[in-house]
């Protein structure tokens, strides 16, 4: 019997492009792939390094019981045709630095890796993860060129986001679940805002199965325990002294990219373009979002009370701030 590998029949296979392939990218595309998603394009400058990962992940999947290709790269033109491209490239914090601080290196990383990717996948859905957050969204929404095609920003605000407030939630509800020593998985929560000091958790919003946390703890220990989310990230650079969390960032982006790719609609924070949502206007922030197959496919506002409300504008002030600080760079890099 003779047997031909290949088949008259084309199959799309989901792909997803991981531009970056440090800590949480490399972390990313394991867990894309042992989760059975999709086939995974994993993306860096350092020569050999990415096909080195690729080669390791494609030698585990008979023991990890997938079939996913995991390609390693330093060339865009194959990550041609990814239905998601996600965004790590750039510098994480070292001890002592905030978000902030990575600002202009980051942006011109961010910027130049869009453009180019967005040559080879048109019509993917991206999803930023490098720092800081909501200004490299912004970014990289600038460098699809989308919002000139799209002046409305109804494309936009679909296929463009960022990835913080599932982490930032996360971390909140670990803590939540640590002091009442409860299943995390019991543990709702939602975090707003932009990825830093001045990130909104919702106490009000959070809840252990069904039961508000304020009837289960005290201000106090609300308080400590929103402070220990919003230094969250900190906490962990400090600890480790060299590069900053990857484990959780990449499980929170792989929640994003499978509730895309399987059209799951989970109610998710994301950042988002916000046309007028919660009083903002054309800026990318932490909202709570639907997403689907389409990306974005709804932002849920919620009624805040005045004091979220006033704490939300303050976050979105500092990030168009350093929004303004970059737009040298992105006309730099655009000529
Ligand atoms: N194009 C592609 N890859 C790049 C580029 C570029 N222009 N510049 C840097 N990189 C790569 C680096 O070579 C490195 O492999 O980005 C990778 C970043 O990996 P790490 O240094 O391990 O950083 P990581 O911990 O993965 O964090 C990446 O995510 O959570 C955020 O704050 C974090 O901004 C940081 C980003």
């Amino acid at each position: 019997m003779s047997y031909s590998p290949s088949s008259p029949i084309m199959c799309h296979s989901p792909r997803v492009t991981v531009v970056g392939a440090g800590k949480v990218g490399s972390t990313l595309a394991q867990r894309i792939a042992e989760k059975n998603l999709a086939d995974v394009v994993l993306l860096d400058i350092v020569e050999g390094m990415p096909r080195g990962l690729a080669l390791d992940l494609m030698e585990a999947r008979g023991i990890e019981l997938h079939n996913r290709r995991i390609i390693g790269t330093t060339d865009y033109a194959d990550t041609y045709g990814s239905d998601i491209v996600v965004i790590t490239a750039g510098f994480p914090r070292k001890p002592g630095m905030t978000r902030d601080d990575l600002l202009l290196t980051n942006a011109k990383i961010v910027v130049e890796a869009t453009k180019k990717a967005i040559t080879y996948s048109p019509d993917a859905i991206y999803i930023v993860v490098t720092n800081p957050l909501d200004v490299m969204t912004y970014l990289a929404w600038q460098a699809t060129g989308l919002a000139r095609v799209d002046p409305e920003g109804l494309v936009a605000r679909r296929r463009i986001m960022g990835m913080a407030g599932v982490l930032d939630s996360a971390r909140f509800e670990t803590f939540i679940a640590m002091e009442l020593g409860v299943c995390p998985l019991d543990v709702k929560a939602m975090v707003l805002g932009s990825h830093g000091d001045l990130m909104v958790p919702l106490p009000r919003y959070a809840t252990v199965n069904g039961i508000p946390i304020t009837e289960l703890l005290d201000v106090v220990t609300i308080e400590r325990l929103v402070q220990r989310t919003r230094n969250g990230g900190a906490e962990i650079v400090e600890l480790m002294q060299t590069g900053g969390a990857f484990y959780a960032p990449a499980s929170s982006t792989c929640m994003m990219v499978e509730s895309i790719l399987l059209n799951q609609s989970r109610l998710l924070p994301v950042a988002a373009y916000l046309q007028g949502e919660y009083g903002l206007n054309d800026i990318f922030i932490g909202v709570p979002c639907r997403l689907g197959c389409g990306g974005i496919e709804k932002v849920v506002e919620l009624q805040l009370t005045d004091a979220e409300r006033d704490a939300l504008h303050t976050s979105a002030q500092a990030v168009r701030k350093s929004i303004a600080r970059t737009q040298e760079i992105f006309a730099a890099v655009s000529r």
